[in-house]
């Protein structure tokens, strides 16, 4: 069923109750592909969704009105999770617009080879639908070049597009309505964030500041993904804090090992975090999945990264670990490698050198052992997360 959000305003997205692996992100909990339909003299459909889930979103709209009649698409962002049924809704729709960024229009003709009746917008530019006018504010690199969100005014709506989404399939569709909401949802949310805006943050800032300053406030934040915010302050204010890269007193290991040498210093770091009395975590690489380790990261201020020496190098998870954590940037991290090894022992020195391009606060050169820790090792490294915590962590 379609579900209004505010009067004449209606989601008739689709839900994807199976996906678990969205280009390499692990969505554990399934989503949404929110598209929006407004109901005025001119009728409209804000985004659309993915390829395969258009007869989904069409018989929604159907439920409404007669799917030929919408005159206006809006194309908020260009990646096919929300653009793949565009082509088939066009076809189906003939409608006579389709507004999109500037971007958004060399990227849909780049992916669609197709000529449809675009019209580019630009921040500012204002489209009444009737009773409603929309306004356009592109928003760049949120996360692709032609990202933009759609405003409509009367009602105080913001379409948001991806920004302040989470993958997350339910039956519910608004914040308030979640089962225990705010309990299992924030999670979804900052996994989203981490993993999707974090290298985007100083942008989120940005955004937040002009929002600010053009005295603009929302009623209603309905994202692309995920549930529909009739509060949306807590889920604003969470995006100013992470976009700023507040840290907690939180000190997360993460390692892989061979032989459980590395494994056993893993252990003791975390025991020596855990008696300086900060929140540990301790995550072993082939029993969790990147994309959650990441979420972790946001508001960690300090990692502690372990890996054996294998072939010269770290290990291969712990690599693909640090490229894709290189890629996200993460903010003020104090951090340091170890690792246990055999003969020649590269992998902490190699690991720090990719903590320090990637801007972090060495907090030790590197924590080694040959071969299995023995009792005092084990101690010392103990010792080390109790004075790594209490030099970075405490007090923050
Ligand atoms: Fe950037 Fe949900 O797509």
């Amino acid at each position: 069923m379609p579900v209004e959000i505010v009067p004449g305003v209606y989601w008739v997205g689709a839900i994807d109750w199976n996906i678990r692996d969205f280009h390499g992100y692990l969505t554990d909990a399934g989503s949404t592909y929110n598209a929006f339909l407004i109901v005025d003299e001119k009728i409209t459909l804000i985004d659309t969704v993915k390829e395969g889930f258009t007869p989904e979103m069409m018989a929604r709209i159907a439920e409404i009105v007669e799917p030929g009649k919408i005159d206006y698409i809006i194309s908020n962002h260009v990646e096919m999770d929300h653009s793949g049924g565009l082509a088939e809704t066009i076809a189906l729709v003939s409608p006579e617009k389709v507004f999109c960024s500037p971007r958004g229009k060399d990227g849909l003709s780049r992916h669609f080879k197709a000529d449809w009746p675009f019209v580019t917008v630009k921040t500012g530019d204002e489209l009444s639908l009737g009773r409603y006018t929309l306004a356009f504010l592109e928003t760049p690199m949120l996360h692709w070049p032609d990202s933009m969100m759609t405003f409509l005014k009367e009602e105080q709506v913001l379409f948001s597009s991806d920004g302040f989404g989470a993958h997350l399939a339910s039956s519910e569709r608004f914040d308030d309505q979640l089962p225990h909401y705010p309990v299992g949802y924030p999670h979804q949310l900052k996994k989203y964030y981490a993993n999707i805006l974090m290298p985007m943050s100083s942008l989120v800032t940005q955004l937040l500041d002009k929002v600010a300053a053009l005295g603009l406030t929302f009623k209603v934040i309905a994202p692309d993904h995920g549930l529909i915010y009739r509060n949306p302050e807590p889920v604003l204010a969470a995006y100013r804090r992470w976009a700023a890269g507040e840290v907690e007193p939180k000190g997360v290991v993460i390692y892989d090992s061979m032989w459980h040498s590395t494994e056993m210093l893993a252990q003791a770091l975390t025991e020596g975090l855990m008696d300086a009395g900060v929140e540990a975590q301790l995550h072993y690489l082939r029993a969790r999945h990147y994309s959650d380790i990441i979420t972790e990261v946001l508001e960690a201020g300090l990692l502690l990264i372990g890996s054996p020496t294998l072939n010269n190098g770290y290990f291969p998870s712990v690599g693909q670990f640090l490229t894709y954590m290189k890629g996200l940037k993460p903010k003020n991290k104090a951090a340091a490698a170890f690792g246990s090894y055999g003969w020649s022992g590269q992998a902490v020195g190699l690991i720090t050198k990719e903590l320090e391009a990637m801007g972090m606060n060495i907090a030790h050169p590197g924590f080694q052992v040959k071969y299995i820790p023995d009792p005092e090792e084990m101690q010392s490294a103990r010792d080390l997360g109790a004075q790594l915590a209490k030099e970075h962590l405490r007090g923050k």
